[in-house]
């Protein structure tokens, strides 16, 4: 049996123990309050690359399938997303290398969206074919002014979004 002096300074030890953990967790505690916070992710920057795969590209061949699908309202919807596209570049990416991307936006696309937006509105796939070539050298002659030829865009023979109907729905 343990003595009546065993079981006192075991009861002390445990005590003890206790509060040497009580202690070390004060100790965390107050070692996390005083971390400081993690620091922010840094934001992700797209560069010209992603936004033109991400933004220009599928819009370049979406507009073409639908005049070619002869839906003429998703052409004008398409059309209209493709230029704010090219803004939304200009704003997230002003400078190419010192040019501005506003600027040489402008000078090749102007003219060929003018003239989708009028083969559009008059539903004539002759025009269209024809303004959508200008649109197709106005990328590239971008690409080839910015020393990216190597980006090499054509008009599509035959493309397809898997999961989109482009026919237009009958009214
Ligand atoms: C105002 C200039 C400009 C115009 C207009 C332009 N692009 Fe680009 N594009 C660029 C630049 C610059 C790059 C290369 C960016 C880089 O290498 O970082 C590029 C790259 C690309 C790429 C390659 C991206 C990759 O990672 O493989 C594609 C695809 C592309 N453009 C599509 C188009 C299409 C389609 C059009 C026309 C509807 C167009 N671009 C019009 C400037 C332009």
């Amino acid at each position: 049996m343990p003595s009546e002096k065993l079981r006192h300074s075991v009861r002390l030890k445990v005590a003890a123990a206790g509060l040497a953990g009580l202690a070390s967790l004060a100790t965390v505690a107050g070692l996390r309050a005083e971390a400081p916070a993690p620091a922010p992710a840094p934001a992700y920057v797209p560069t010209v690359s992603d936004l033109m795969i991400a933004t220009i590209q599928p819009r370049h061949i979406r507009l073409w399938l639908a005049a070619h699908s002869g839906n003429w309202a998703f052409s004008a919807y398409e059309l209209g997303n493709l230029k704010g596209a090219f803004n939304r570049v200009s704003r997230a990416q002003p400078l190419v290398e010192g040019n501005s991307f506003a600027e040489m936006n402008a000078a090749v696309t102007q003219e060929p969206f003018e003239a989708l937006a009028q083969a559009i509105k008059q539903k004539d796939i002759g025009r269209f074919e024809q303004s959508y070539a200008d649109l197709t050298a106005a990328c590239n002659s971008c690409h080839q002014a910015l020393n990216r030829a190597v980006v090499a865009i054509k008009v599509p023979q035959a493309a397809g979004v898997a999961d989109q109907e482009f026919t237009p729905a009958k009214e």
